[in-house]
């Protein structure tokens, strides 16, 4: 049966089994990333967002439709308000495999032993700059130290597997390359380059211009380092490669100039419980209407989830000419 419950799983009418979701904790942060927000934003009002017990609900939902992993992300998931508690309930889903956090680090410090004993197994960091000013230029208010200081305190807390992430733009970051693939070479962490991708309306930027391609990447990581493609696949949708003389992994996300949607596992829950299908289409099932009609009805949550599968598009077209450009901010995405 394709669209619905195969097995009590979830299958897409393209065949695409959804095993793993992105939750958007919070749509607020205390960064102001220059490719994730604009400088000015106004944020979602508290009633509108999911309570911590409807997204430990929505996580029991997807984890009974076979579910495996679940990545809170942002916003900054960090900055609400008893976040950990969240994390708590969901470890505690029997059936979940992993639970993930994708954080711009700045609380690590104080959170990351907690989460290691949550469950939480890996960490992917926003690094998108070693330069403390071009560091704050970025992320419009960030403290670099407090970041790094974070980043240690995820290795030392014994989280399995800590990464970072780099969005490289022209002009700003560019010149940093060679500067965070040694870096993350020194600490013996991964990290993964992210092409840049058109959501939300950023500023005055040309962002298809700005935008450093994966191949680019390589081509300057080249410059210093062998890379040797790998054939390491994790559930989402980077490509690693390998350098001889490291362990670590270097992980390309190309959502521009290489289109990974055939293999796509995945559907996002937004901070206000839309049931987003693609990150690059509008594409949406209000599930908190769902939760707020029907208060604590499994049944009921779990059959919209499983019907709203069917309409997950194929792929996304991200910087089509002849396609809208989309409203939507990454940070009330689930990133
Ligand atoms: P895993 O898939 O859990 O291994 O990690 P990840 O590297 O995908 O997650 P992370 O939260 O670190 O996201 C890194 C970047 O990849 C972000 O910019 C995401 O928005 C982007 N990304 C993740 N999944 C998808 C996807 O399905 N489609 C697109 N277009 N981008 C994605
Ligand atoms: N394009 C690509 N990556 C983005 N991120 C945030 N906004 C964008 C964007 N427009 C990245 C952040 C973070 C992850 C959740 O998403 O760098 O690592
Ligand atoms: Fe905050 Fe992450 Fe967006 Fe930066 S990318 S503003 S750290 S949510």
């Amino acid at each position: 049966m394709i669209g619905a419950e195969k097995n009590n799983q979830l299958v897409d009418s393209f065949g695409r089994t959804i095993n793993y979701i992105r939750m958007s904790a919070t749509d607020r942060c205390d960064f102001r990333c220059v490719y994730c927000m604009a400088e000015d934003m106004s944020f979602i009002p508290r009633e509108k967002l999911l309570t911590l017990e409807e997204m430990a609900f929505l996580g029991r939902a997807f984890v009974e439709l076979g579910v495996k992993r679940i990545r809170l992300t942002g916003g900054e998931p960090l900055v609400r308000k008893n976040v950990l508690s969240l994390f708590r309930r969901l470890g505690n889903l029997s059936g979940l495999d992993e639970l993930l956090l994708t954080t711009n680090g700045s609380r690590l410090q104080a959170y990351s032993s907690e989460l290691a004993s949550a469950g939480v197994s890996r960490i992917n960091i926003s690094l998108d700059s070693l330069n403390p000013d071009r560091f704050r230029a970025i992320t419009r208010h960030g403290d670099l130290n407090r970041v790094l200081r974070g980043i240690d305190a995820a290795q030392d807390a014994g989280i399995g597997r800590v990464k970072i992430n780099a969005v490289i733009i022209r002009g700003q970051n560019d010149g940093e390359v060679i500067d965070l693939i040694n870096f993350a070479r020194g600490k013996r962490i991964d990290i993964s380059f992210i092409e840049e991708m058109p959501l939300g309306h950023v500023g005055e930027r040309n962002r298809r211009e700005s935008m450093v391609t994966s191949a680019e990447v390589r081509e300057i990581i080249r410059t210093e380092h062998d890379l040797v493609a790998s054939a390491t696949k994790s559930a989402g949708p980077s490509r690693y490669y390998r350098m001889l003389d490291s362990d670590i992994r270097v992980g390309f996300i190309s959502p521009n100039s290489h289109n990974f949607c055939g293999h796509c596992n995945r559907v996002r829950i937004t901070c206000e419980g839309r049931m987003l299908l693609c990150l690059g289409e509008e594409h949406s099932i209000d599930l908190r209407a769902v939760m707020r009609h029907h208060p604590g009805d499994m049944g009921i949550l779990k059959k919209t989830i499983q019907d709203g599968i069917s309409i997950k598009p194929e792929r996304h077209h991200f910087y089509d000419k002849n396609r809208p450009q989309i409203v939507r901010f990454m940070n009330a995405t689930g990133g």
